[in-house]
């Protein structure tokens, strides 16, 4: 029997969550960001299920290129754009449209000539990421309109706080630079990531670009996944491979972190932080047991994490663990570990076997 943990990867719930964002955005196109594998939930498998969304954006060229070669026939945008002249012919070659952030950039392709792409041009409206300072865009836009290489133009900018509820004047600041920036151009829009689809309806422009929800995690600290609606797709699951009994005093793990102060009993689950699982998530960490909730126990390893089954019933050898997904949502084992749910679901490991399901 092989090593028991696996990440399940529930296409039908990457569907669902699809047609929420369809549901706050029904103008819009839908750009379905896939980047890091799709958010680590594998490309190919995560696009068969989002093959009803208008466009892909993401930013490994080769990535985008498997995209294409796999038949979609979207517009595929790279989110970085491209980093050389010879990666401008591919992008001719496979029809990928490319952010465009800085002069060099139009510099190649004005050295490369002739490559019709499709560009969204972006501007720095507060970020200071990427994109072009609101000063440099006049003489940019000019220069592009003009620029017998470019096909076509999208204006973009990218949110840095529509997902803090405390921070709504930060976004509207970043709204109004890029107002004032591109209000005499005619050109196509893109401003909305998944948490500014769901909270600020004035960034529904032609094209939005979720990303986080698609996987069905929550962009928000003060909403859940399943307030929003959306589905787990990531299901990281192991099971229990020995079970020990603990005298009051004993220790568990490296360092011995954790010390019983009653008599227990703890499962060792085969799932450490070379799978993907966070190490700096501490004691008490929830995780599901045969579908009941337990906690983490001490310290991962690399290898294995422990868990407290004192109070589990019916537990034994080989019993399923559910670390996070149905039943026991990643955001939650993302806040007890200090990060975040797009951090969790991207660092799931290539040892771990992803297997998609189409029917649960
Ligand atoms: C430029 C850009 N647009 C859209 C997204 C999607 O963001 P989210 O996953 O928060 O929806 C990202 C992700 O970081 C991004 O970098």
């Amino acid at each position: 029997m092989p090593r028991p943990t696996q990440a399940f990867i529930d296409l039908s719930a990457l569907a669902h969550n699809l047609t929420i964002v369809r549901q706050y955005v029904p103008r819009s196109r839908i750009m379905a960001v896939v980047k890091a594998d799709a958010y680590g939930h594998g490309l190919l498998h995560a696009a068969s299920a989002l093959k009803d969304a208008d466009g892909f954006a993401l930013l490994e060229l080769d990535a985008a290129i498997s995209l294409r070669e796999a038949g979609y026939r979207q517009p595929i945008l790279l989110l970085e754009g491209f980093f050389s002249i010879e990666e401008l012919a591919l992008f001719k070659q496979y029809q990928l449209s490319a952010v465009i952030h800085h002069s060099e950039q139009i510099a190649m392709m004005s050295d490369s000539k002739h490559h019709e792409i499709d560009l969204f041009l972006k501007i720095n409206t507060g970020m200071n990421r990427l994109g072009l300072a609101p000063e440099q865009f006049p003489q940019t836009i000019k220069e592009l309109r003009e620029n017998q290489c470019v096909n076509s133009i999208t204006l973009m900018t990218h949110l840095a706080s529509a997902d803090d509820p405390l921070k709504q004047e930060r976004v509207i600041q970043q709204l109004q630079r890029f107002e004032a920036v591109t209000k005499e151009y005619n050109h196509p829009r893109s401003l909305a990531n998944s948490a500014a689809i769901i909270r600020y309806p004035e960034t529904h422009t032609d094209w939005v670009r979720p990303g986080i929800m698609l996987y069905g995690s929550s962009p928000f600290p003060d909403k859940t996944a399943s307030d929003l609606n959306l589905q787990p797709v990531m299901t990281l699951s192991s099971k229990i491979i020995a079970i020990h009994n603990l005298k009051i005093g004993d220790r568990v793990g490296y360092h011995g972190l954790f010390q019983a102060d009653r008599p227990m009993r703890i499962g060792i689950v085969a799932c450490g932080y070379a799978d993907g699982y966070p190490r700096h998530a501490p004691t008490d960490t929830p995780v599901l047991v045969n579908n009941q909730r337990s906690r983490l126990l001490g310290r991962i390893s690399m290898d294995m994490l422990a868990i407290d089954l004192t109070e589990i019933e019916n537990v034994e050898l080989n019993s399923p663990v559910i670390l996070w997904g149905k039943g026991m949502p990643v955001d939650e084992v993302a806040h007890q570990a200090g990060t975040t749910g797009y951090e969790l679901l991207c660092a799931l490991a290539p040892r771990v076997e992803k297997i998609a399901l189409t029917q649960c």
